[in-house]
């Protein structure tokens, strides 16, 4: 049936018809002593997130999924599993229909078509003294239908055309089998060992970009990502400029 899936036999998988969050359903899994790689998967959302305290709309179609990781790595390094969620995605998208070229979002988005088709919500748990205790990358996909009113312009892989078959179980199968791979050569050579992968697909490098700050919109030209994954931008001063966190807009 559609609940059994062929996934790499390092996760273990729970799938839910629906939960608030699986963000949510994830944590509490931690907080019990769940292993690495633990999954939960739901074919709906009642109180979907997204990045900065957003809803996200998780009607039946698409793919809503959360995953455990319990790296070895300091709170600041994990930040950057965010490019390792988005290199196995554009994979698995690539995988699913090879005549679709997703494009990456700074800090954690794909895009294809120039359109946002999913979104990442990475949040951690640290331990009394300070360690990292558990990360929960929280992943929706738009396979089928996407909220009309969203911030920046969206898609679905259903609109993009050759998936119309495509099944939420499939993509997540698709996806886990993509991180794998991804996972370990982060886990053990860092970040500078996937970083020259997620430029290769970057959206927008070399051109100008906005991006909205809470207090400001800086404008600039995309130069790279660091070595930490810092977008470096030149701003239109000449001065350059590395951003840790904020909303990406390009000019259109
Ligand atoms: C974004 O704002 O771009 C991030 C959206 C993340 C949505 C996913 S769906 C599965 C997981 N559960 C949630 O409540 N949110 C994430």
């Amino acid at each position: 049936g559609s609940l059994s899936l062929d996934i790499p036999a390092s996760f273990t998988l729970h799938a839910r018809e629906e939960v608030g969050s699986t963000n949510d359903e994830v944590r509490l899994l931690a907080e019990t002593g769940a292993q690495d790689r633990t999954v939960v998967w739901a074919l709906r959302q009642s109180a979907g997130r997204g990045r900065q305290g957003r809803t996200w709309v998780s009607p039946e179609g698409n793919l809503y999924f959360s995953l455990l990781l319990r790296p070895e790595v300091a709170i600041a390094e994990a930040a950057n599993l965010s490019f390792v969620a988005a290199l196995a995605l554009a994979d698995a998208i690539k995988k699913i229909n090879p005549e679709i070229t997703p494009s990456l979002k700074w800090p954690n988005d794909v895009l294809v078509s120039s359109k946002k088709i999913s979104g990442v919500l990475l949040e951690s748990k640290s331990t009394a003294s300070g360690a990292l205790d558990f990360l929960i990358m929280g992943i929706g996909v738009n396979i089928r239908t996407y909220p009309g009113d969203a911030r920046y312009p969206a898609t679905s892989l259903l609109e993009q055309g050759g998936c119309d078959n495509l099944s939420p179980g499939d993509l997540l199968s698709a996806f886990l089998n993509s991180f794998d791979p991804w996972y370990k050569v982060w886990k053990k050579d860092g970040f500078m060992a996937i970083r020259s992968a997620w430029l290769d697909q970057a959206h927008g490098i070399g051109k100008t970009i906005y991006v909205r700050l809470p207090h400001q919109t800086l404008s600039g030209r995309f130069v790279t990502i660091d070595k930490d994954g810092a977008l470096d931008l030149e701003l239109d001063s000449g001065e350059q400029c590395l951003v840790t966190a904020g909303d990406v807009f390009f000019a259109s």
